[in-house]
């Protein structure tokens, strides 16, 4: 199988990677030092990923939201007192650049099919390649990034930027729960505006839009969904506008769950200028200052006192793949976790397989598996779909059992 089929296979079972273009892409829409070179590394001249957008006004508010969150966060990052930035996920954004013309290292941690285009495109733009690393991992995997780490002193200012949002609250648990594993062996502190992304949203969208935002808002909201292909963007760490209070409790409550505390920094006292503003009246600049002050951005640190639910080593048992066609019925065997750095094996596999015509059925022995993510779920549908009927899923843990049936999968006993 060629290197572009592998390339594909990621593309498939990870879609959620493009909304790291979309956000480039905005970055460059907002005059953002690197974003257009970056984007000239990646083949974006025609901003493809923002095709989808075709109200100038929903790509504004986008720009201003990313540039607001790039900007601010490159500040925090600064002032963090720690000598290295881990970003997870690190997208295709210029901090790396940033942050080491300011003497911090950087470390990139994202999905291999991010982490192998960017990487090139940042080394091509830096003299700086000492203090700057990158490294494909899946976010719910913890050895992964534990490995990336290994080299690493901290303490560690880990950022995460528009990724919280596009887990499920299974899968939230396990990279909450990962940071804190990592914030343990490192010290340090993680940085991330996203339990309250969608109250930057709206706020931003209201204070530039005033009556018009709801349909704006709904238009990039559908725009974030159909890219991911994740239909909620909600979990018990997303605080939500029509409930912020009882849903901030649970959000703070599930971070302090894993052993950390929480402190909240006002947006507005943190925002430094924006190149965007030129884009925009006074009037706008000024209520856009003001809506705000009711949006934070989140410092999570170790909470002495409290102990950690869970254990960030419980499901980490490697991935293992068997696969025959026998009697022209696709056979495989897998064990361990099926996440996003797995999941793109098991599709080749059936990409290589069905290279002679599609087989005339799927059976996928489940005995040995452990972990699945929404990956591992998409590639059982992908591969449901091209047969046209259903993949036998057999021997399946019970404790996985409720989750496939609620996926649409017909689990024989
Ligand atoms: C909206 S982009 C944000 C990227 C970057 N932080 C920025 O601000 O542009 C979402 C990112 O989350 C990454 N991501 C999604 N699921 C992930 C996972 N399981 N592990 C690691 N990265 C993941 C995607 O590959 C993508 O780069």
């Amino acid at each position: 199988m060629t290197n572009e089929t592998e390339r594909i296979s990621q593309a498939q079972a990870n879609p959620v990677f493009m909304t790291a273009k979309t956000a480039i892409c905005l970055m460059e829409n907002a005059d953002i030092s690197d974003a257009s070179a970056i984007v000239r590394g990646l083949g974006l001249e025609k901003h493809d990923p923002l095709q989808n957008m075709t109200d100038p006004d929903v790509v504004l508010g986008n720009a201003l939201v990313v540039e607001t969150k790039y900007r601010t966060m490159c500040s925090l990052i600064k002032a963090s007192g720690c000598h290295v930035c881990v970003d997870l996920p690190c997208g295709y954004t210029p901090k790396a650049l940033h942050l080491s013309k300011a003497s911090m290292g950087f470390i990139g941690l994202d999905l291999p099919i991010v982490v192998q285009e960017i990487e090139p495109i940042i080394r091509t733009l830096t003299t700086s390649s000492d203090e700057i690393s990158f490294h494909g991992i899946d976010a719910t995997n913890y050895d992964s990034i534990r490995t990336a780490l290994q080299n690493v002193t901290g303490p560690l200012c880990i950022t995460t930027e528009g990724m919280m949002m596009y887990f499920d609250a299974h899968e939230a648990d396990a990279v909450v729960s990962n940071i804190r594993g990592i914030l343990e062996l490192h010290g340090g502190l993680w940085i991330t505006p996203d339990p309250e992304f969608i109250l930057q949203f709206f706020y931003s969208f209201r204070s530039i839009f005033g009556k018009n935002s709801l349909a704006k808002l709904a238009a990039s909201r559908e725009s974030a969904q159909q890219q991911s292909d994740v239909a909620q963007l909600t979990n018990p760490l997303i605080v939500k506008p029509d409930d912020i209070i009882r849903s901030s409790k649970t959000a703070e409550d599930f971070i302090n769950s894993h052993g950390m505390k929480v402190e909240k920094i006002t947006l507005a006292e943190h925002i430094p200028s924006l190149n965007i503003y030129q884009q925009l009246t006074q009037e706008q600049i000024r209520r856009f200052k003001a809506a705000m002050k009711d949006c934070h951005y989140w410092i999570i640190t170790l909470d002495e006192k409290r102990q950690q639910a869970d254990n960030p080593k419980q499901e980490s048992t490697p991935f293992e793949m068997s696969c025959l066609l026998e009697n022209n019925i696709f056979k495989a065997t897998i064990g361990g976790r099926l996440d996003s750095l797995a999941a793109p094996q098991l599709l080749t596999a059936w990409e290589k397989t069905k290279t002679a015509g599609i087989p005339v059925g799927a059976e996928i022995d489940c005995a040995k598996l452990s972990y699945i993510t929404s990956a591992g779920i998409r590639v059982f549908l992908i591969i449901q779909k091209a047969l046209g009927k259903d993949l036998t899923l057999t021997n399946v843990n019970p404790s996985m059992e409720k989750l496939f049936i609620q996926k649409g999968f017909t689990v024989p006993h």
